[in-house]
């Protein structure tokens, strides 16, 4: 449990960033932001909504009646004016928006905020003419392209609800995605492109919307237009075909702060995802404002996320957040390691990115294949550095401090969730960074590392990562869910918690070591085991199974699946090789077992939950603590 691990504080070592990077940063002093904020919350957030516009403004900042949170009830807003009205009829019309790169150096394609503002319309416009609503929810599958961020915008232009899925999830993930939103649209593409490979994605989606009664239509983008496929006019309709001929202005619809945003899906303890669901006041809100103070992004700023936006880091700080600040925006659909080890710096060095956002997993794959390929560009553009998904442990700081950021870039670990919506703990532009540690709470946040109870633990010592009061990007519910939602709150007295282990250190700086639940982060990627567990065992040859995370030196976890063979199946390289086909088949490349072990039992209490914790540790080679649950 939590309380039985305990860090050792007295090697602290902080890092101070060069001043020429922090000086004159929107952070500004951390402390005295921070008081701001505890001095009266609600003024604080009011002041930052307020540098957004709105419809109408809101009667109250905050209605918190536990566990729910309304931020800026009956305030009027659309995100999309925000991310793009509010530029194109400003001063920032014909600033480059997004900057696309596929695989190879000629594909590029660049949208201004008025040209993206008009594909947007025109999309919008043609989900309408579909019979898309408001309210409704559309379902997005498709690779990191800019019709991936047009049509996101687009449902927010027109009140639709989106729903990205990954494009790395397989046929089952999909099809329980379409399902559990009941999703009226499906925007596809044909094909994703992965070290010069072209994946389909459109046969996945055929498969995916069987039994899925609530879908009418399939939005098919069609990238290779020499040899494009072949469409099923009865559901299926072209995605340039839809944005023909529609006007190139699509009047936002007026949304409550309240209404529904996005629902993403985020992997549960349970073989069901959540659907989380994010609001479109707070939200904007949220990420606005954590872009603009965090990364400082400035005017003249290139900015690279390099998260695809089928997770919560490309919808906040691939898409929502960097729009609502105006700035530029590079995406990629480029592999870290094709066509070699050099391409992300080599996009570093031609586009001049000033912000980098990336993942622990990534940085330790560059480290393993050796500085000399940064040292091969230059990267004197970069000012600020950012990492999310996972601890970024020390090694790793250091690497990404010295071979990156040449010791002059502020590293930005940033520790948050799906379900918060927003960066949390980091340490702000200016203050002392401690490698291993994300930092402290960001002004607006009040977090801790508690007991079972809710008691702060001192120093150095384990607990649960908690935060004590609503925020305005924090999500409102789990979708047809409720009861899952309010188990955030209800587990430590007061408090939501995160399910993630801590430690603070004797200056408030947190570090985060893990998941305190069955979830395994594989590469920044949040994994149920119970998922991965029933995707196994839906294999014909498979009885039982349990799934644990093992410790990688370069993806953080790798998961390890334990499996008990129906009778007259024998274990065999060839069953092995297809029970990891079949994962791949239902999950997607992204849950496929490492290693799968075929075993006669598995440990278990006496009312037959499968003890992962004992089979961790026997892996481990550790002691599997408390055994006395054990059913033998
Ligand atoms: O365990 C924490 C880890 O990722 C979990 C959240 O995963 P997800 O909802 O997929 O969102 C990932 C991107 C925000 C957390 O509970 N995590 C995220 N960021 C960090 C982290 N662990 C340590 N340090 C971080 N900076």
């Amino acid at each position: 449990m939590a309380e039985d691990f305990n860090v050792k504080l007295d090697t602290a070592m902080y890092y101070t960033p060069s001043e020429e990077c922090t000086k004159d940063s929107w952070a500004g002093d951390y402390n005295q932001r921070y008081q701001e904020f505890v001095a009266d919350p609600a003024a604080y957030w009011e002041k930052i909504a307020r540098e957004l516009e709105w419809y109408e403004e809101w009667d109250q900042v905050r209605e918190w009646n536990y566990p729910h949170a309304k931020w800026f009830t009956n305030g009027k807003l659309n995100i999309t004016h925000n991310c793009l009205d509010r530029h194109v009829f400003n001063q920032r019309r014909n600033k480059v928006a997004i900057m696309w790169r596929g695989e190879t150096a000629d594909e590029e394609r660049i949208f201004t905020y008025k040209q993206l503002y008009q594909a947007v319309c025109r999309f919008a416009n043609g989900l309408k003419s579909l019979g898309v609503e408001k309210g409704d929810r559309v379902c997005i599958y498709m690779p990191v392209v800019p019709e991936q961020i047009i049509a996101m915008l687009a449902c927010a232009r027109i009140g639709a609800i989106h729903t990205v899925v990954f494009g790395g999830f397989g046929v089952a993930a999909l099809n329980q995605r379409i399902r559990g939103v009941g999703a009226k649209v499906v925007i596809a593409a044909d094909v994703t492109f992965r070290r010069g490979k072209a994946i389909p994605l459109k046969t996945i989606v055929e498969e995916a919307v069987v039994n899925a009664p609530s879908v009418e239509r399939i939005v098919v983008l069609r990238r290779d237009e020499t040899k494009p496929v072949e469409l099923h006019p009865e559901m299926e309709v072209d995605f340039n075909d839809l944005m023909e001929n529609q006007p190139r202005e699509c009047a936002a619809e007026t949304m409550d702060a309240e209404d529904p945003l996005f629902i993403l899906f985020t992997s549960g303890t349970t073989g069901e995802p959540k659907g989380i669901v994010h609001t479109c006041g707070g939200y904007m809100v949220g990420t606005y404002y954590t872009t603009k103070y965090v990364f400082d992004v400035r005017d003249n700023d290139v900015y690279w996320c390099t998260a695809d936006p089928g997770w919560i880091t490309g919808h906040s700080y691939g898409v929502y957040g960097p729009l609502l600040n105006g700035a530029t925006c590079l995406i990629a659909e480029a592999t870290p390691d094709f066509p070699d080890n050099g391409v992300w710096w080599n996009l570093i060095e031609e586009y001049g990115v000033t912000i980098f956002y990336t993942a622990p997993t990534a940085i330790r794959m560059f480290m393993r294949v050796g500085a000399e390929w940064p040292q091969k560009y230059n990267l004197s553009s970069l000012r600020v550095l950012g990492s999310v998904g996972e601890p970024l442990n020390p090694e790793a700081f250091e690497w990404y401090y010295q071979h990156i950021g040449n010791r002059e870039c502020p590293i930005v670990d940033t520790w948050w969730q799906t379900e918060t919506g927003m960066h949390m703990i980091t340490t702000m532009i200016g203050e002392p960074m401690r490698p291993g540690f994300a930092g402290k709470p960001i002004p607006g946040i009040i977090a801790d590392v508690v007991d079972k109870d809710g008691n702060p633990v001192p120093p150095g010592t384990g607990g649960l990562l908690v935060i004590r009061e609503p925020w305005p990007s924090m999500m409102r519910t789990i979708w047809g869910n409720d009861e899952r939602y309010q188990k955030y709150w209800n587990t430590i007295p007061g408090c939501y918690t995160a399910a993630d282990l801590a430690v603070k250190d004797e200056n408030g700086y947190i570090m985060v070591i893990g998941r305190s639940d069955d979830l395994i982060v594989v590469a920044g990627h949040n994994i149920g085991t119970a998922e991965v567990e029933s995707a196994l065992v839906s294999h014909e040859a498979v009885a039982e199974a349990a799934v644990i995370g093992k410790p990688d030196a370069m993806k953080g976890n790798v998961i390890k699946a334990f499996v008990i063979l129906i009778e007259g199946y024998q274990a065999s390289e060839k069953l092995i090789n297809e029970l990891t086909y079949h994962v791949r088949m239902t999950l997607g490349p992204i849950a496929i077992p490492s290693e799968i072990e075929v075993v006669d039992a598995l440990p278990k209490t006496r009312s037959g939950k499968i003890m992962r914790r004992v089979l961790k540790a026997r892996e481990m080679g550790m002691d599997p603590g408390d055994i006395s649950t054990l059913e033998d």
